[in-house]
């Protein structure tokens, strides 16, 4: 698989996201400003998805029961030692989204 079109701009609210799926995973998209983040839907602590969330600046927050990540990195805030949630490469064409799930642009840091 290679980049995918998945949503148009407009899709996604600004200081939002919106859920896809890309085959068998589910990505949420976070809109901040012109720039789009894709990250895999699924909270780490229980798997609600993320989009359900809130977003603040860049930083989502679990709907849930409150765990926060930041949509650039996959990192929980100030926590560069963890496990992130996948992140996933992004390309904006005019207005389409364009998604890799098998371009992973995060790893754990050690
Ligand atoms: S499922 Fe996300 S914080 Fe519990």
């Amino acid at each position: 698989m290679a980049f995918l079109e998945v949503a148009s701009l407009q899709d996604i609210p600004d200081g939002g996201g919106l859920a896809v799926r890309v085959g068998e995973t589910p990505v949420g998209l976070f809109r901040v400003g012109d720039r789009v983040y894709a990250m895999e839907d699924r909270c780490p602590h229980r798997d609600f998805p993320l989009t359900n969330g809130t977003l603040r600046g860049c930083v989502v927050v679990c709907a849930a029961h409150g765990w926060d990540f930041d949509v650039r990195t996959g990192f929980k805030p100030g926590d560069p030692d963890g496990f992130p949630i996948p992140c996933f490469a992004v390309r904006l064409e005019g207005d389409a989204v364009w998604v890799d799930v098998e371009t992973v642009t995060n790893a754990r840091r050690r």
